[in-house]
Protein backbone atom coordinates (compact mmCIF):
# COMPACT_ATOMS: atom_id res chain seq x y z
CA UNK A 1 0.00 0.00 0.00
CA UNK A 2 1.56 3.56 -1.27
CA UNK A 3 0.31 6.54 1.18
CA UNK A 4 -1.12 9.40 -0.53
CA UNK A 5 -4.34 12.02 0.57
CA UNK A 6 -6.37 11.82 -2.85
CA UNK A 7 -10.10 10.47 -1.91
CA UNK A 8 -10.64 7.01 -1.25
CA UNK A 9 -14.47 5.79 -1.55
CA UNK A 10 -14.43 2.14 0.68
CA UNK A 11 -18.12 0.56 0.34
CA UNK A 12 -18.88 -1.19 2.95
CA UNK A 13 -20.06 -4.65 2.34
CA UNK A 14 -22.38 -4.54 5.47
CA UNK A 15 -24.58 -3.11 3.23
CA UNK A 16 -24.08 -6.23 0.50
CA UNK A 17 -25.48 -9.11 -0.34
CA UNK A 18 -24.50 -11.32 2.84
CA UNK A 19 -24.65 -14.16 0.61
CA UNK A 20 -22.80 -12.85 -2.24
CA UNK A 21 -19.91 -10.76 -0.70
CA UNK A 22 -17.23 -12.20 -3.33
CA UNK A 23 -19.25 -11.35 -6.53
CA UNK A 24 -20.31 -8.47 -4.50
CA UNK A 25 -16.58 -7.19 -3.72
CA UNK A 26 -15.95 -7.76 -7.30
CA UNK A 27 -18.90 -5.69 -8.70
CA UNK A 28 -17.48 -3.10 -6.75
CA UNK A 29 -14.02 -3.10 -7.11
CA UNK A 30 -15.12 -3.24 -11.05
CA UNK A 31 -17.42 -0.08 -10.46
CA UNK A 32 -14.59 2.29 -8.88
CA UNK A 33 -14.18 1.25 -5.31
CA UNK A 34 -10.27 1.85 -4.03
CA UNK A 35 -10.93 0.19 -0.81
CA UNK A 36 -13.25 -2.46 0.41
CA UNK A 37 -14.53 -1.96 4.15
CA UNK A 38 -15.02 -4.95 6.05
CA UNK A 39 -16.70 -4.77 9.32
CA UNK A 40 -16.65 -7.02 11.98
CA UNK A 41 -18.74 -7.30 15.08
CA UNK A 42 -19.30 -9.35 18.14
CA UNK A 43 -22.13 -8.61 20.17
CA UNK A 44 -20.93 -7.68 22.45
CA UNK A 45 -18.60 -4.45 22.28
CA UNK A 46 -21.45 -3.39 19.62
CA UNK A 47 -25.18 -4.89 19.67
CA UNK A 48 -24.67 -6.46 16.44
CA UNK A 49 -22.84 -9.31 14.91
CA UNK A 50 -21.67 -9.99 11.37
CA UNK A 51 -19.21 -12.04 10.98
CA UNK A 52 -15.08 -13.09 11.53
CA UNK A 53 -12.03 -13.66 10.46
CA UNK A 54 -13.22 -17.06 8.29
CA UNK A 55 -15.34 -15.05 6.11
CA UNK A 56 -12.99 -12.44 5.99
CA UNK A 57 -10.38 -14.90 4.36
CA UNK A 58 -13.02 -16.44 2.32
CA UNK A 59 -13.80 -12.54 0.77
CA UNK A 60 -9.73 -12.08 0.20
CA UNK A 61 -9.59 -13.63 -3.24
CA UNK A 62 -12.25 -11.90 -4.41
CA UNK A 63 -10.56 -8.06 -3.69
CA UNK A 64 -8.26 -7.36 -5.36
CA UNK A 65 -7.11 -3.73 -3.77
CA UNK A 66 -7.26 -2.85 -0.25
CA UNK A 67 -9.05 -4.80 2.87
CA UNK A 68 -9.99 -2.42 5.02
CA UNK A 69 -11.26 -4.73 8.64
CA UNK A 70 -12.78 -2.65 10.53
CA UNK A 71 -13.26 -4.26 14.23
CA UNK A 72 -15.91 -3.76 16.13
CA UNK A 73 -15.33 -6.01 18.87
CA UNK A 74 -13.47 -6.82 22.11
CA UNK A 75 -10.99 -7.78 23.08
CA UNK A 76 -8.73 -7.33 20.10
CA UNK A 77 -6.13 -8.78 20.73
CA UNK A 78 -6.50 -12.94 21.00
CA UNK A 79 -7.97 -12.26 17.18
CA UNK A 80 -5.34 -10.10 15.84
CA UNK A 81 -3.17 -12.99 14.30
CA UNK A 82 -6.56 -14.85 12.46
CA UNK A 83 -6.92 -11.45 10.37
CA UNK A 84 -3.38 -11.20 9.47
CA UNK A 85 -3.58 -14.94 8.04
CA UNK A 86 -6.97 -13.76 6.59
CA UNK A 87 -5.37 -11.10 4.76
CA UNK A 88 -6.75 -8.06 6.42
CA UNK A 89 -4.25 -5.10 4.51
CA UNK A 90 -5.61 -2.87 7.18
CA UNK A 91 -6.80 -3.38 10.82
CA UNK A 92 -8.94 -0.86 13.01
CA UNK A 93 -9.71 -0.92 16.85
CA UNK A 94 -11.36 1.17 18.42
CA UNK A 95 -9.88 2.98 21.18
CA UNK A 96 -12.68 2.31 23.46
CA UNK A 97 -12.25 -1.28 23.09
CA UNK A 98 -9.88 -1.62 26.28
CA UNK A 99 -7.46 -0.41 28.21
CA UNK A 100 -4.22 -1.14 26.14
CA UNK A 101 -4.43 0.47 22.53
CA UNK A 102 -1.22 1.12 22.49
CA UNK A 103 -0.04 -2.60 22.86
CA UNK A 104 -3.04 -3.34 20.23
CA UNK A 105 -1.26 -1.34 17.86
CA UNK A 106 1.76 -2.44 18.61
CA UNK A 107 0.89 -5.89 17.64
CA UNK A 108 -1.29 -5.19 14.64
CA UNK A 109 2.23 -3.52 12.83
CA UNK A 110 3.89 -6.47 14.09
CA UNK A 111 2.03 -9.12 12.27
CA UNK A 112 2.48 -7.02 9.21
CA UNK A 113 -0.69 -4.89 9.00
CA UNK A 114 -1.70 -0.95 8.61
CA UNK A 115 -2.91 -0.47 11.68
CA UNK A 116 -5.69 1.77 12.27
CA UNK A 117 -7.97 3.42 15.64
CA UNK A 118 -11.06 4.38 15.33
CA UNK A 119 -13.11 7.08 17.58
CA UNK A 120 -16.96 7.07 18.50
CA UNK A 121 -18.55 9.99 17.76
CA UNK A 122 -18.48 10.58 22.00
CA UNK A 123 -14.31 9.97 22.13
CA UNK A 124 -12.45 12.92 21.68
CA UNK A 125 -9.28 13.52 19.41
CA UNK A 126 -7.01 13.93 21.91
CA UNK A 127 -7.71 10.13 22.94
CA UNK A 128 -5.68 9.55 20.07
CA UNK A 129 -2.96 11.99 20.37
CA UNK A 130 -0.05 9.62 21.97
CA UNK A 131 -0.51 7.24 19.64
CA UNK A 132 0.67 9.56 16.39
CA UNK A 133 3.77 7.30 15.23
CA UNK A 134 2.30 4.45 15.85
CA UNK A 135 -0.89 4.57 13.38
CA UNK A 136 -1.28 4.24 9.26
CA UNK A 137 -5.14 5.43 9.49
CA UNK A 138 -7.55 6.84 12.15
CA UNK A 139 -10.96 6.24 11.89
CA UNK A 140 -13.36 9.07 12.62
CA UNK A 141 -17.03 7.54 13.69
CA UNK A 142 -19.71 9.98 12.42
CA UNK A 143 -22.57 7.51 13.77
CA UNK A 144 -22.48 5.10 16.68
CA UNK A 145 -21.20 2.23 15.38
CA UNK A 146 -23.02 -1.47 15.09
CA UNK A 147 -25.40 -0.38 11.80
CA UNK A 148 -25.25 0.77 8.42
CA UNK A 149 -27.95 3.32 7.30
CA UNK A 150 -27.89 5.25 10.13
CA UNK A 151 -28.06 9.45 10.14
CA UNK A 152 -24.27 11.28 9.86
CA UNK A 153 -23.47 13.22 12.71
CA UNK A 154 -21.75 15.84 12.10
CA UNK A 155 -17.97 15.34 13.82
CA UNK A 156 -15.85 18.19 10.98
CA UNK A 157 -13.77 19.79 13.76
CA UNK A 158 -12.91 16.75 15.62
CA UNK A 159 -11.44 15.53 11.92
CA UNK A 160 -10.24 18.96 11.63
CA UNK A 161 -8.80 18.73 15.10
CA UNK A 162 -6.87 15.14 13.84
CA UNK A 163 -5.71 16.57 10.55
CA UNK A 164 -3.69 19.44 12.47
CA UNK A 165 -2.68 16.80 14.78
CA UNK A 166 -1.68 14.73 11.85
CA UNK A 167 1.14 17.18 10.16
CA UNK A 168 3.02 15.69 7.47
CA UNK A 169 2.83 12.52 8.76
CA UNK A 170 1.10 9.43 6.11
CA UNK A 171 -2.02 9.09 8.16
CA UNK A 172 -5.26 8.30 6.68
CA UNK A 173 -8.23 9.42 8.34
CA UNK A 174 -10.93 7.77 7.64
CA UNK A 175 -15.13 8.74 7.86
CA UNK A 176 -17.54 6.10 8.71
CA UNK A 177 -21.22 6.28 9.02
CA UNK A 178 -23.78 7.90 6.95
CA UNK A 179 -21.61 9.43 4.14
CA UNK A 180 -23.49 10.10 0.86
CA UNK A 181 -22.74 13.17 -1.30
CA UNK A 182 -24.13 15.45 0.79
CA UNK A 183 -22.16 14.67 3.74
CA UNK A 184 -18.96 13.45 1.91
CA UNK A 185 -17.97 17.32 1.22
CA UNK A 186 -18.39 18.22 5.00
CA UNK A 187 -15.21 15.64 6.15
CA UNK A 188 -13.35 15.72 3.00
CA UNK A 189 -12.78 19.80 3.39
CA UNK A 190 -11.96 19.19 6.88
CA UNK A 191 -9.31 16.73 5.66
CA UNK A 192 -10.61 13.62 5.80
CA UNK A 193 -9.62 11.11 2.37
CA UNK A 194 -10.81 7.35 3.06
CA UNK A 195 -14.63 7.70 2.55
CA UNK A 196 -16.21 4.36 3.93
CA UNK A 197 -19.81 4.56 2.55
CA UNK A 198 -22.36 1.07 3.02
CA UNK A 199 -26.18 2.60 2.24
CA UNK A 200 -25.55 4.96 -0.03
CA UNK A 201 -22.57 2.97 -2.71
CA UNK A 202 -24.98 -0.24 -2.42
CA UNK A 203 -28.50 1.60 -3.22
CA UNK A 204 -30.32 0.63 -6.51
CA UNK A 205 -28.19 -1.95 -7.52
CA UNK A 206 -27.09 -5.66 -7.21
CA UNK A 207 -24.15 -8.13 -8.92
CA UNK A 208 -26.87 -8.52 -11.81
CA UNK A 209 -27.33 -4.74 -11.80
CA UNK A 210 -23.88 -3.18 -11.03
CA UNK A 211 -24.51 0.27 -13.03
CA UNK A 212 -25.55 2.02 -10.04
CA UNK A 213 -22.72 1.20 -7.76
CA UNK A 214 -20.70 3.03 -10.22
CA UNK A 215 -22.66 6.02 -10.06
CA UNK A 216 -23.09 6.27 -6.81
CA UNK A 217 -19.26 5.91 -6.36
CA UNK A 218 -18.97 8.68 -8.61
CA UNK A 219 -21.60 10.94 -7.00
CA UNK A 220 -20.05 10.59 -3.70
CA UNK A 221 -16.41 10.95 -4.98
CA UNK A 222 -17.12 14.16 -7.27
CA UNK A 223 -19.06 15.73 -4.20
CA UNK A 224 -16.25 15.15 -2.29
CA UNK A 225 -13.42 16.05 -4.77
CA UNK A 226 -15.50 19.10 -5.37
CA UNK A 227 -13.98 21.11 -2.26
CA UNK A 228 -10.42 20.83 -3.78
CA UNK A 229 -11.91 22.69 -6.77
C1 LIG B 1 -21.18 1.03 11.29
C2 LIG B 1 -20.16 0.50 10.30
C3 LIG B 1 -20.17 1.22 9.00
C4 LIG B 1 -21.46 1.10 8.25
C5 LIG B 1 -21.62 2.27 7.34
O1 LIG B 1 -21.01 0.39 12.51
O2 LIG B 1 -18.87 0.60 10.84
O3 LIG B 1 -19.08 0.83 8.19
O4 LIG B 1 -21.55 -0.04 7.49
O5 LIG B 1 -22.85 2.15 6.73
P1 LIG B 1 -23.60 3.41 6.14
O6 LIG B 1 -22.74 4.00 5.07
O7 LIG B 1 -24.88 2.83 5.61
O8 LIG B 1 -23.82 4.38 7.27
ZN1 LIG C 1 -17.07 0.36 9.53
Amino acid sequence: MTFDRSIKIAPSILAADFANFGAECAAVEAQGADWIHVDVMDGHFVPNITFGPATCAAIRPHIRGVMDVHLMIAPVDPYIQAFADAGADVLTAHVEAGPHIHRTLQAIRGAGMKAGVALNPGTPAVAVEELMNMVDLICVMTVNPGFGGQKFIDMTSKVATLRAMIGDRPIHIEIDGGVDANTAPLVAKAGADVLVAGSAVFKGGSVDNPIPYGENIRNIRAAAEGVWT
